[in-house]
């Protein structure tokens, strides 16, 4: 598995605990940066991971910025993407299970390093239901394509 990782200075703070957490696990990792916590655009980031995932160079994504929103937001214009902001095991396991969340987001100023990778580890150990969930995964693809050229 390959994952496409990316922050602004917001969500720096969690990255290296992530980083060392999917080397551990022999996870091919892509970071995309930023590399400090000097003030960057979370757009940015965002854009570059989701267009790793949506492209297939990546399997999956994680975003971080300050709330985990910003970054999502912007992860979440990009056609094909579902990425999930969680702030608790019980959504990084639903994101997974009901909603095949590819991109996985998390906040710098609002969890800690180690719940950081306590809820990637959920989000990457969780399987996605299918059925009903793929239903309604389908209707998200049919919203994208009556309005997204
Ligand atoms: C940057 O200050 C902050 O706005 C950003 O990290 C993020 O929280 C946006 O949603």
């Amino acid at each position: 598995m390959k994952i496409a990782i990316g922050c602004d200075h917001g969500g720096f703070i969690l990255k290296q605990g992530i980083l060392d957490f999917l080397k551990q696990r022999e996870i091919e990792v892509t970071d995309f940066g930023t590399f400090d916590e000097k003030s960057v655009d979370y757009p940015v980031y965002g854009k570059k991971v989701a267009q790793a995932v949506a492209s297939g160079e990546a399997d999956k994504g994680i975003l971080l910025c300050g709330t985990g929103i910003g970054i999502s937001i912007a992860a979440n214009k990009v056609r094909g993407i579902r990425a999930a902001v969680v702030t608790d095991e019980f959504c990084a396991e639903a994101c997974k299970a009901h909603n095949n969340a590819n991109v996985l987001a998390l906040g710098g100023r609002v969890v800690s390093p180690e719940l950081a990778v306590k809820l990637v580890a959920v989000w990457l150990d969780t399987e996605f239901g299918g059925e009903r969930h793929q239903r309604r995964i389908d209707m998200i693809s049919d919203i994208e394509a009556e309005t997204m050229k």
